[in-house]
């Protein structure tokens, strides 16, 4: 499989960024191609609402690393998106990315994408992983509407992830599933 990653949290040695890391290094020793992008490294341009995808083109007008990034999606098999919670949602870069999921619609609002496997991981700050859930199933509901099926969905609300036994057992079934 190819398999693309996607992390919104811009502390490069954080949680989310180590769950997704994990889930690499397991897809990576399995064989599975692996891509992780961390988009606090780029310069992010948000959606110009310009519709070029949507009239003149079948990809996004914006010349950056997302679009580049999107481009490869149409080759992957499976997307993996992290990020931390932010003011009860996603961080800011998530954000950005998510918005230029928008060019991956054509003009009728039918997805471009062929279908692909998807896993969310989440982090927060506030204890009760249920706590967040409407945000997350919300989260879920855009990336499925775009043909990127979330199948799996990690959710964190521990600052060591190494002392969290439950989180590492639901790491590792999910690496089971790769
Ligand atoms: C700007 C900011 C806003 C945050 N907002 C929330 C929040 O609304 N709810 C929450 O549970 N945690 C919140 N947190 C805490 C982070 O979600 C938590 O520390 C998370 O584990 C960070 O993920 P990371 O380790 O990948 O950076 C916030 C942190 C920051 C910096």
């Amino acid at each position: 499989m190819r398999i693309i990653a996607i992390s919104g949290s811009p502390r490069m040695d954080g949680t989310t960024n180590a769950i997704i890391q994990k889930l690499m290094e397991n897809a990576a020793a399995k064989g599975h191609f692996c891509e992780f992008y961390i988009l606090n490294r780029f310069e992010l341009h948000g959606c110009q609402a310009c519709r070029y995808c949507r009239t003149e083109g079948d990809r996004c007008g914006i010349d950056d690393k997302i679009s580049q990034i999107l481009d490869k999606i149409y080759d992957a098999d499976m997307l993996i998106v992290g990020s931390p919670v932010y003011m009860g949602d996603v961080t800011g870069q998530l954000k950005i990315f998510m918005d230029r999921l928008y060019s991956m619609k054509d003009s009728s609002g039918k997805p471009r994408l062929s279908d692909k496997k998807g896993i969310l991981v989440f982090s927060q700050g506030a204890s009760g992983k249920e706590y967040y859930k409407d945000m997350f199933s919300r989260v879920k509901k855009t990336f499925d509407g775009y043909n990127i099926k979330i199948q799996n969905m990690i959710v964190n609300d521990s600052a060591d992830i190494s002392q969290d036994s439950e989180l590492q057992s639901e790491i590792e079934s999910v690496c089971a599933d790769l």
